[in-house]
């Protein structure tokens, strides 16, 4: 059989996405219930490739290995001969000999094609600056938990069209539910993944008209790793967009505001956003481990009942 990767939301069916949401519940309620007793993953290594910062996502993927039996490695560039030149081709091919599964968080994603395509174990996207299908994981399943089922739902972006919001026009696409984005001109996503997404997603310039009737609003930081020399410009530009307890007023009385994380108060969301019961972002960020769970689970057993 060949290698499953999940280098994009792309990478699974929706039968497949439905199925990670479902196990990756019943995986956190058995936690609960149980305790981690479960470890499928004994003598498993997931080798972490980390060339940007990270807290919950370096956090969860190693905790989920240690929690279900395995070992995670944290692997930087700064003491790897990654960062001395060795091509990346080499390092897949042999880290492939090493150990069962393999996370990356870099810049480029054509950089992660092309270790993945070297790669005979499985390669999981831990955030490029195109994509970061993990944080979407967590998300729909806190949207799911706490909602129900989000088909025909409407969630609502606000801010730059970046890899978080690539990753949400690929999740309406799986999940089939509807995508505003409002963001300032010249801050669109890419062309080529909104127009596969067709008609689930629409562009919108005002946040008010945006978020109204909506069921979740999320949103992220307005410069991303890798633009910190934007960050002013970038502030200028996105004014007016800060998400605050008003603009979620104008929603569904039972609205859900979701953040990955770091969040700059006082930037995209308000001072207060985060105190407020409609914000769920530390079961959100819980909610990564859960996931993750089931994603290695699912990439390296298939599918588990129960
Ligand atoms: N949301 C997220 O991926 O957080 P980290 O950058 O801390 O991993
Ligand atoms: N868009 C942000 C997400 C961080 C989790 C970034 O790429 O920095």
């Amino acid at each position: 059989m060949a290698t499953r990767h999940f280098l994009t939301l792309l990478d699974l069916s929706p039968d497949e996405l439905r199925y990670l949401i479902q196990r990756a519940i019943s995986i956190k309620n058995g936690l609960k219930t149980h305790g981690p007793t479960y470890t499928p993953f004994a003598n498993r290594t997931l080798a972490m490739i980390f060339e940007k910062s990270s807290t919950r996502t370096r956090v969860s993927f190693e905790t989920a290995m240690a929690q279900f039996g395995g070992h995670a490695l944290f692997l930087s560039p700064r003491d790897t001969q990654l960062g001395r030149g060795e091509p990346i081709g080499d390092t897949a091919r042999v880290l492939a000999e090493m150990v069962d599964a393999v996370m990356i968080r870099t810049f480029s994603h054509q950089g992660l094609e092309a270790y993945a395509a070297a790669s005979t174990v499985p390669v999981i996207n831990a955030l490029t600056d195109d994509y970061h299908p993990c944080q979407l994981l967590a998300d729909v399943m806190t949207w799911t938990e706490l909602r129900g089922s989000v088909k025909g739902r409407t969630a609502v972006w606000i801010g730059d069209g970046n890899n978080m919001c690539h990753s949400w026009i690929n999740a309406a696409r799986q999940f089939d539910f509807q995508l505003r984005i409002c963001c300032p001109e010249g801050y669109e996503p890419r062309q080529d993944i909104l127009a596969a997404a067709g008609d689930r997603v629409s562009i919108h310039r005002d946040p008010l008209q945006a978020v109204a009737n909506a069921d979740l609003v999320t949103t992220d930081v307005w410069a991303s790793m890798g633009q910190e020399e934007e960050q002013a410009r970038r502030e200028a530009d996105f004014a007016g967009l800060q998400v605050s307890e008003a603009m979620l007023d104008q929603a569904k009385d039972d609205v859900l505001f979701l953040h990955c994380l770091p969040a700059h108060r006082g930037e995209e969301i308000s001072t207060t956003l985060l105190d407020d019961p409609r914000a769920v972002v530390w079961q959100e960020a819980g909610n990564r481990l859960h996931a993750q769970k089931a994603l290695i689970e699912f990439l390296l057993l298939g599918r588990v009942e129960g």
